[in-house]
């Protein structure tokens, strides 16, 4: 008989629960308990029930045949802190008014409106390729994908001019929360409930963040006509409107920022898939100006973004918290458990994918690949049902076009032969580990 509920995976000090394990190595917490466990395994952090998923069925139930049984709203405890009022973390009508208001601004008409802001947003951040195309240094490729995509979000998106010292101000405090969440979140909930009057880096962060958006905000030349920022600042709570413009550029910064890392990284390390996306782009566009119409064209790129997508999805947990009894494989799900799919395990398991961890973006090459994952829920790397992502075409378009302006005009290389790809680091998103550098040549 299968136990009721799944077993526990049992911390090591009961008052903090798995606290530390997963703060340390969340991979290394979640891959064990998947090899000792199976699918499906609980534990305790600060005394709240989680159950972890790894199994593509897992993501239909949760997210799709059962979801009015669980608050993706409620789910996520770090996004509560940041954005309170937002679209990820609100449920019923509140939600529904506020991903209603945003819909319009991620139409593909929209998007080809914005279009040749992206593309300038792309081109004025390449110049750290030019630079070492030119004098040999090698070029940080996390700084410039995130100078990339910190660019489309505010000026593209936004429509918003920002000073690159606020851009810095804002870069470094997303940093500070994706690189130590579990700090972030024992600084800004444990210390603010005892009242410590210590100022730490959790309240620096938030508040300089805040700050930022709130010159965004205030500034009416940052109101065109046709930007989303218009709308927000109509709000009259404020705190609201911060809230919302928070939540755009925490969600569609850094987990685009990670996959257009992740693609160049496999671009540089692998010439015969850059020699490929490279012939391609020269057929299709040569060295003239990308648009929504030839890029679609591609083929071969979006079979590597899919690939990078599967791979390294940058939302690797979909966080939500059942608010209704709810039975998953036999097992018993109670009201109140937090409910965590890992989407890094789903899109990497064994009974949906041969070979899951080798990067093959040829396994993409039929059409009905992606819908058929999509079903069986082993390929959701913007979520699935009604809880999408929303800037899903978004990124795509500016994974894709920053790739195009990349290669249309450098090689990349490693910086030495002998190195090789970064291992994920599984933090609040999925990034390269240690320190990102190639080396650019002009074509
Ligand atoms: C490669 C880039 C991106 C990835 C992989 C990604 C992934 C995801 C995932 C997995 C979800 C669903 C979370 C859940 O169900 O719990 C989500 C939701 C969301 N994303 Fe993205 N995202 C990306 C880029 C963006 C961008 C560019 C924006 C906006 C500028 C954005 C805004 C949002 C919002 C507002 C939601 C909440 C949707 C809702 O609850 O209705 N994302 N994203």
């Amino acid at each position: 008989m299968r136990p009721s509920f799944p077993p526990i995976a049992l911390p090591k000090w009961p008052a903090v629960g798995a606290l530390p394990k997963l703060a340390v190595g969340p991979r290394e917490f979640l891959d064990a308990n998947q090899a000792r466990h199976g699918d499906i395994f609980a534990t305790t952090i600060l005394g709240q029930k989680i159950v972890f998923f790894t199994h593509p069925r897992h993501v239909q139930h949760i997210r799709v045949n059962n979801s009015r049984k669980y608050s993706a709203g409620k789910g996520n405890p770090i996004a509560h802190l940041i954005f309170p009022d937002g679209i990820i973390t609100t449920d019923g009508k509140k939600w529904r008014d506020r991903r209603r208001a945003a819909q319009p601004y991620f139409t593909p008409s929209h998007l080809e409106t914005i279009f040749p802001a992206i593309d300038s947003s792309i081109r004025k951040n390449l110049t750290p390729f030019e630079e070492s195309a030119t004098n040999g240094a090698p070029c940080n490729i996390r700084e410039c994908a995130s100078s990339i995509t910190i660019s489309v979000i505010t000026e593209a998106m936004l429509g918003a001019r920002v000073s690159r010292d606020d851009l810095e101000k804002i870069i470094s405090a997303i940093d500070y929360i994706t690189n130590h969440p579990l700090r972030f979140f024992a600084q800004a909930t444990l210390l603010e409930n005892l009242q410590i009057p210590w100022r730490t880096r959790a309240q620096e962060s938030l508040s300089l963040f805040s700050t930022v958006v709130r010159n965004i905000l205030n500034d009416p030349n940052n109101q065109s006509h046709g930007s989303i920022l218009r709308i927000y600042a109509r709000d009259p709570l404020q705190s609201r409107a911060i809230s919302n413009i928070l939540e755009l550029i925490l969600a569609g910064y850094e987990s685009t920022e990670c996959v257009l890392t992740w693609i160049l990284l496999h671009i540089a390390h692998s010439p015969d898939l850059q020699r490929r996306l490279a012939l391609e782009i020269d057929q299709s566009i040569g060295n003239g100006e990308p648009d929504p119409g030839n890029i679609r064209e591609l083929k071969h790129l979006h079979m590597t973004l899919h690939e990078a997508l599967r791979m390294y999805p940058p939302a690797y947990l979909l966080w939500s918290q059942c608010t209704e009894t709810d039975t998953v494989d036999d097992l018993t799900i109670e009201a109140g458990t937090r409910a965590v799919i890992s989407i890094f395990h789903t899109q990497r398991h064994p009974s949906a994918w041969t070979s899951p961890g080798r990067f093959v973006p040829a396994r993409f090459e039929h059409d009905d690949t992606i819908a058929e994952h999509r079903r069986n829920g082993s390929f959701t790397p913007f979520g699935t049902g009604s809880r999408q992502c929303i800037g899903q075409r978004l990124a795509n378009s500016e994974i894709l076009l920053a790739v195009i302006r990349i290669l249309q005009r450098y090689r990349l290389c490693p910086t030495a032969p002998t190195s090789r790809l970064p291992n994920p680091d599984l933090r609040i998103s999925l990034r390269p580990l240690g320190k990102i550098q190639l080396l650019a040549s002009h074509r």
